[in-house]
């Protein structure tokens, strides 16, 4: 790693315009974060967070950056990068960095070299309490920082992709100190992964391209949260989905739910638009690419960029040449074109225009994130290392906040219900 990897604002021309931008952005997203605003104004006053610092590896936009913003407001330092090379706003980071107690190095189309010493950058600041989407800062710690375990009191994972990284080093007992996994919240999964990635991969994709679902087919792989959501949402756009599985409850229930349900060998052959949300690699590959219609959108929504084989699809490609902002064209010998968005990276994040999210389901993610850092802070010593599901508690806590600030009115269980749900002794 060079010595000093620099902060954004060094990599930046006109600093004092991208903060203004990044600030207007940010200002827009806590508008309709109702949750992080209520706790800002307990953070605010209790700096529950005093005397930490907190690392974070987090797609850094304006959503994010608000959360950044309350745990700095909290009292802690924060230090941030990106956890994609193309998921970065520059003018969101600017702005973050422009704060005393936050520096972010996020920096949108950085190599994999400097995406890595940003990482060690967030690192040289000793991070108490880390916080990833993807696991990258935990592996970093644990692969090259081991000195800095003992005084980290424990993480915070948003992703699918992290928490089963997570869950495969802790299984080899290679997982020095607790991690809250996030995502396996339902306050997150059963909104971010499903409505989320499901409204703004579409968006994106259809922004991106200019084109239209209505009569399309539209192929999902995978058929988890993230492809549920997608699979739907297609579905009210009058596309006809298909859906690829490898775990035959998740193909019934696809098939179920009216979906056609094809091996991605057969749904190569008839899809117009391909989505790949399955956090595993080689999903689309050569054998699918041979048999695939001239004009074809393949896009991926899953974490790492290894769910479609793009260096199989460039070693088939006679030319590849940039058929529109975020949109790589291979052209097959035959003269067929395979239209690739965002390099293959998570579309809903790393395309030229992407955004992310609705701002509303992140403001329930980035809660979660939140009350589980306090956690931490109050209670570290009650875990041990290794993964842990977030205390229930703390997710009803996020959902109540967000229902109050909605104005919606709820029931609660009386005595004697509850007494019933929780007692074995009667029957018929
Ligand atoms: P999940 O575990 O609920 O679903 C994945 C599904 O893919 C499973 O049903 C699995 O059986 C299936 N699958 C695995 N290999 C397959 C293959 N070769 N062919 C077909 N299906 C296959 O996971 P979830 O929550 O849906 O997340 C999926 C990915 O999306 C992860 O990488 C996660 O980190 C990422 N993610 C992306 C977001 C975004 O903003 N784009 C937001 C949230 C998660």
């Amino acid at each position: 790693m060079s010595e000093a990897y620099p902060p954004v604002s060094e990599h930046l021309d006109d600093v004092e315009t991208a903060r203004a931008e990044g600030r207007r952005k940010m200002d827009w997203a806590l508008q309709h974060m109702p949750i992080l605003q209520a706790l800002r104004e307990t953070y605010e006053a209790e700096k529950p967070f005093a005397g930490h610092v907190i690392g974070m590896a987090m797609h850094v936009e304006a959503k994010t950056a608000n959360l950044v913003e309350l745990l700095a407001l909290g009292g802690a330092e924060v230090a941030i990068t990106g956890c994609n090379p193309l998921s970065t706003h520059n003018d969101v980071s600017a702005a973050l960095d422009a704060n005393d107690n936050i520096t972010s190095y996020a920096v949108r189309g950085v190599d994999s070299d400097e995406y890595y010493d940003a990482i060690e950058a967030v690192i040289a600041h000793e991070p108490t309490i880390t916080v990833d989407d993807g696991m990258d800062m935990v592996a970093a710690i644990h692969e090259s920082h081991p000195e800095l375990i003992d005084t980290i009191i424990g993480g915070a994972e948003e992703t699918t992709t992290g928490v089963h990284r997570l869950r495969a080093m802790d299984r080899d007992g290679e997982l020095k100190y607790p991690v809250f996994a996030v995502n396996d919240t339902p306050m997150k999964r059963l909104f971010d992964n499903i409505h989320g990635t499901g409204e703004s991969s579409l968006a994106t994709i259809a922004m991106t391209t200019n084109l239209s679902y209505a009569g399309k087919t539209v192929v999902v792989a995978g058929y988890g949260y993230c492809g549920k959501g997608v699979a739907k949402k297609a579905a009210g756009q009058n596309a006809h989905v298909v859906v690829t599985e490898v775990d035959p409850r998740r193909a019934l229930e696809a098939h179920m739910e009216g979906y056609e349900v094809l091996p991605m060998a057969d749904a190569a052959e008839i899809g117009d638009v391909f989505i790949t949300t399955t956090g595993n690699r080689d999903v689309i590959t050569r054998e699918h690419f041979e048999v695939m219609k001239d004009g074809v959108l393949l896009a991926n929504a899953g974490h790492f960029d290894v769910e479609i084989n793009l260096d199989q699809l460039d070693d088939l490609a006679a030319n590849v040449y940039e058929a529109r902002d975020g949109v790589m064209a291979y052209e097959m010998a035959d003269g067929r074109d395979l239209n690739v968005l965002a390099e293959g990276r998570l579309v809903n994040l790393a395309s030229p225009i992407a955004l992310g999210h609705p701002v509303e389901v992140m403001d329930q993610s980035f809660g979660v994130q939140a009350v589980v850092v306090e956690e931490l802070v109050e209670n570290a010593e009650k875990y041990d290392a290794g993964v842990h599901e977030v205390p229930d508690e703390l997710d009803r806590r996020v959902a109540e906040i967000k229902l109050e600030a909605e104005g919606i009115d709820f029931d609660a269980l009386s005595e004697a219900q509850a007494d019933y749900l929780g007692s074995w002794d009667h029957g018929t």
